[in-house]
């Protein structure tokens, strides 16, 4: 999705975040913005600030009100479906955007060796006081703090959107003969097409936590992790 697309798309919750707020966040995420668009909306251009708050709605998300996003993964789990597919069990597990642990904590105490990576730090800290066992790096998709071939399984949950640089970074990480599992990314279409394997599940299977309706006020409706993707590395 690009910057456009990423603005068109805001949830509604986008008006939380202002001006000042964009400029908190950390370099790697205004890589995609238009040239030309800060310095807009900086001098008054209204409808380049809207751009900009809704376009990096999710980054603030994540970056800023860390419990926020925690409520609302927790309102909506992962389908058991998925779950029960996943080959953990004694595996050196490598899981990238691990936000505040939704799935990590499936992984935790299965996985023979788990490292975490995840840019947020306030999302790192739920993440360490839910999963203390596991291995927690700061780091994004394009940049793994992780060695060649690390991994047996390499998994990503909600997060990966379609980028070719950073599959082909989930796939250095990835030992020869492991496996590539994503979890409902964006467009699950384009890594279909791209010869990734594909398991839909049926998301009104899965039960939706107790929560707060705030929660559907800003960010629209819930939509639990549905998609399974899946290829060897
Ligand atoms: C929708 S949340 C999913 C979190 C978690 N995987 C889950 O299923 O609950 C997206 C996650 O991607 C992380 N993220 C955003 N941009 C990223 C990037 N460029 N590289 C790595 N992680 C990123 C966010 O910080 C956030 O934790």
């Amino acid at each position: 999705m690009d910057y456009f697309q990423a603005a068109s798309a805001a949830p509604p919750g986008w008006q939380r975040y202002s001006l000042d707020d964009v400029d908190r966040l950390p370099a790697q995420y205004l890589a995609d913005v238009p040239s030309g668009e800060r310095e807009a909306a900086g001098r008054g251009d209204a409808e380049a600030a809207e751009r900009l708050r809704r376009a990096l709605f999710w980054p603030m998300l994540y970056e800023l009100e860390p419990e926020l996003w925690d409520a609302i993964s927790q309102a909506e789990p992962i389908h058991p479906g998925i779950l029960a597919k996943l080959e953990i069990d004694g595996r050196r597990v490598l899981e990238v955007a691990a936000g505040s642990g939704r799935l990590t904590v499936y992984l935790c105490p299965r996985a023979a060796e788990l490292v975490c990576v995840e840019p947020s730090m306030g999302l790192r800290r739920i993440l360490a006081s839910r999963c203390p066992s596991a291995d927690i790096r700061a780091g994004f998709f394009h940049a793994l703090p992780i060695v060649d071939g690390w991994a047996d399984l390499t998994v990503c949950s909600a997060s990966l959107q379609p980028d070719t640089d950073a599959v082909g970074e989930l796939e250095r990480a990835t030992a020869p003969g492991g496996k590539l599992v994503l979890i409902s990314p964006d467009s699950p279409d384009w890594f279909e097409t791209r010869g990734w394997e594909r398991l839909s599940f049926d998301p009104a299977e899965v039960a939706i936590n107790p929560h707060d309706p705030e929660l559907e006020a800003i960010v629209g409706p819930l939509d639990p992790p549905h998609e399974l993707l899946w290829r060897m590395s």
